[in-house]
């Protein structure tokens, strides 16, 4: 075996790239596709989790944006602008930055968690908060990009979804074929579209035998799929999908349909759950959002959507440590005690 080149070398071939392209790369991809062993018990199948969170920036964002600034720079930008609910923001800094190019982000005042926050602003971005929502944001994005000499990077930027194909890629190359189902959380809605396109490239190049059912899951909160409207106020504590009108709205419902899957809504409770269940249960530190996608198959599960001894994956998106405010929250207070072994003893309750 040999070193990880990123994900553009290591599937030029499915991208739209040349050799003329100028790679901007932090090594992302080849992340880890775990078996989740308790998950597995609890819906009698075989469960995987593509852990998501060990991309450099810490999401699945860096997929997309390794291939967006890769081919901002071939195409002459000097800057580039993003609405984000931080993850992307994220990403885009890191990667502008080691483009050199000047990076623009736009979020949701006051609904971002601090990881995030610090990952745009320690790689010198221009942050703005905007006192509206996401779907504000990227509004106003749109229109700068349409009227300014600012490269637009979020997902409606076809280059993101590209990269972001290749994490189906890595699956099939992983499990030696498609998986029966794939569970992801759905916010802006381009990953759930990205991951159907590169399973049906597979598919169809040969690679898989099959296709997986695409279930797809909202924050009951922030569920305009589901609803089938535009939600005006969405919220959920999973911030990194409270998205009231995502942009590739008709390409995940396409998804849903062609796979025989579903989009359905979760609550915050049961997101909550299933934190605590990666967290405690298989040793996977989460961020909220990502739990989306394990809440929603213990639900499926519940409703008799998923069948005896399936091979399932779950896409967790984003790295718990994005947002340790959540994580200290919820834990009992840590205990303090003097330098005393016996004090120690005592707390740990050894006898
Ligand atoms: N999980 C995490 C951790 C995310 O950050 C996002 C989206 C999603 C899931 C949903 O993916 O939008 O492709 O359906 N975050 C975007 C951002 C909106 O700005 O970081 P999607």
């Amino acid at each position: 075996s040999r070193a990880w080149r990123g994900l553009i070398e290591e599937y030029r071939d499915r991208l739209p790239v040349s050799s003329t392209t100028p790679v901007v790369t932090l090594l992302e991809g080849g992340t880890p596709l775990v078996p989740a062993r308790r998950v597995s018990e609890l819906v009698g199948c075989e469960v995987h989790l593509k852990v998501e969170g060990l991309n450099p920036t810490g999401s699945f964002k860096d997929r997309g944006m390794t291939m967006a600034i890769s081919k901002a720079v071939e195409e002459g930008a000097q800057a580039v602008i993003c609405a984000s609910t931080g993850n992307t923001s994220a990403s885009a800094a890191a990667y502008a930055t080691r483009a050199g190019l000047t990076c623009a982000v736009l979020v949701p005042r006051g609904k971002i968690a601090m990881g995030k926050l610090a990952q745009a602003l320690v790689h010198g971005a221009k942050l703005l908060q905007v006192e509206g929502s996401f779907d504000d944001c990227l509004e106003m994005t749109k229109k700068l990009a349409e009227n300014y000499p600012i490269a637009l990077v979020n997902s409606v930027n076809p280059y993101r979804l590209q990269g972001q194909k290749t994490a189906a890629f890595e699956i099939v190359d992983a499990l030696g074929d498609a998986p029966d189902v794939h569970c992801i959380p759905v916010g802006n809605a381009g990953n759930i579209s990205a991951y159907w396109m590169g399973y049906q490239e597979y598919a169809a190049d040969g690679l898989a035998s099959k296709r997986p059912r695409m279930l797809g899951f909202q924050a009951s909160g922030a569920a305009p799929i589901v609803n089938g409207a535009p939600v005006t106020h969405p919220h959920t504590i999973a911030t990194a999908i409270r998205i009231g009108n995502p942009a590739s709205w008709r390409l995940a419902t396409a998804a849903r349909d062609e796979s025989g899957g579903d989009i359905q809504a979760v609550t915050d409770r049961q997101i909550a759950a299933a934190y605590k269940l990666l967290a405690q249960g298989e040793g996977v530190f989460v961020e909220l959002a990502s739990a989306a996608s394990v809440a929603g198959l213990l639900q499926a599960h519940e409703q008799g959507l998923i069948n005896p001894g399936e091979r399932i994956v779950c896409t967790v998106t984003g790295n718990g440590l994005k947002d340790p405010d959540w994580a200290i929250s919820g834990a009992p207070a840590p205990v303090t005690i003097p330098i005393d072994v016996y004090a120690a003893a005592a707390a740990l309750e050894l006898s």
